[in-house]
């Protein structure tokens, strides 16, 4: 398969992380004859450095043009305590989203048999926790009218939702649920929320048309202490952007690092993959950023243009690099390995993988050959 992956590094860890994923796409191109090409662009605080733009206009004309987007992460310390910048590396995704049209963002969420005794929750809680988040990405407080009175003391964002935005995102998620283990929870605030209530309207009369899934509805303060309470009883949630926004961070420490989580924004013309964790700028340029989570994108990539048996190829090599400790300090503070060794562990992984591992624990430390 041909694809045109357009890469946006973005800040801090991001390019470095993104390196690694794009060190995997180029294993599985070559093991399995795809053709890959990848373009980079500016997005976040360095494209503001260099263009007073969070979002330059060719970074969002080479996306509309790729089949695919890689995207590392966003943010610079410089903005985070200046309410008053008018130009913000965030806006960049934000307007990336909007103006591709990726209303449905994807967070698996996992608990790694491996890495059980890592999570600052108990292994009995979070043991065979498998869930999937399915947060709605360009609609409600985030896109909603803004205001700040003149005398700045008065400020508003609005929450507003169509049941056109809702239905799109819902159909993606019961299919998604009946491809799983059939149950789809819908996280809102019922009780309170006009716009959760038309949710709650929306999805229960599109789940008539997806009997075999299970539908239930949990208020978000509930579901909020479910995920760390229970976390093996999520199959599928289903939620609006800001609750997505709160509650994929809170599911991200079931893993044992943020480092881990994946995740896939999609629309109707257009796919972004990127990590969850943010730009990390206390750890830019020290090769100690966990390249997992963006590797993991990488085989979401894979995996929206069926590419199933490369994404699986892909997550196997990190679970391999997983059991064998081969990670970044965020999973062992006594770990030698940092950002570039871990990808080119998956990445060499990957170019000598005959169906049958043998292991050769003696050559992992130098980096290379380790399947033999
Ligand atoms: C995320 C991030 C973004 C969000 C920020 C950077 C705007 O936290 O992707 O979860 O709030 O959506
Ligand atoms: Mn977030």
């Amino acid at each position: 398969m041909k694809l045109n992956i357009a890469v946006l590094s973005g800040d801090g860890i991001g390019p470095e992380v993104t390196a690694q994923a794009i060190q995997s796409l180029k294993a599985i191109a070559e093991v399995y004859d795809h053709e890959f090409t990848f373009s980079e662009a500016l997005v976040g605080a360095i494209a503001i450095d260099e263009t007073g733009n969070p979002l330059p206009e060719e970074t969002l004309d080479l996306c509309e043009a790729s089949d695919a987007i890689l995207f590392g992460a966003i943010g610079d310390p410089k903005y985070d305590n200046d309410p008053s910048a008018k130009v913000r590396p965030e806006q960049g995704l934000l307007r990336l989203r909007k103006s591709l049209g990726l209303y449905t963002n994807i967070r698996p969420v996992k608990a790694y048999e491996t890495l059980l005794d890592k999570s600052p929750l108990k292994k009995e809680i979070i043991e065979g926790t498998d869930f999937t988040i399915y947060r709605e990405l360009t609609g409600g407080i985030y896109f909603g009218k803004k205001s700040l009175s003149e005398n700045g003391n008065e400020a508003s964002d609005l929450c507003s939702y169509s049941v056109e935005e809702i239905e799109r995102i819902a159909h993606l998620a019961f299919k998604a649920a009946r491809n799983r283990n059939k149950k789809l929870t819908l996280v809102d605030k019922a009780n309170v929320l006009e716009t959760s209530r038309l949710w709650r309207k929306t999805v229960t009369e599109i789940g008539k048309s997806y009997e075999d899934v299970a539908l239930d509805f949990l208020f978000v303060d509930n579901a909020a202490m479910q995920i760390i309470l229970n976390p093996s009883q999520f199959d599928v949630i289903l939620t609006e952007n800001m609750f997505g926004d709160i509650i994929s961070d809170e599911g991200s420490v079931i893993g044992g690092s943020i480092g881990l989580l994946a995740s896939a924004s999609v629309g109707d013309e257009s796919a972004l993959f990127e990590p969850i964790h943010g730009s990390y700028p206390q750890a830019k340029g020290k090769d100690i950023a966990n390249p997992v989570a963006s590797i993991l994108s990488a085989a979401m990539l894979l995996e929206h243009f069926e590419m199933l048996d490369e994404a699986q190829l892909i997550r196997e090599a990190v679970e391999r690099s997983l059991a064998l400790q081969i990670v970044t300090p965020d999973l062992d503070p006594d770990s030698t390995y940092g950002t570039a060794k871990v990808g080119e562990f998956i990445a060499d992984f990957i170019l000598n993988y005959d169906g049958e591992l043998f292991i050769n624990q003696d050559n992992i430390s130098v980096g290379q050959s380790t399947i033999i």
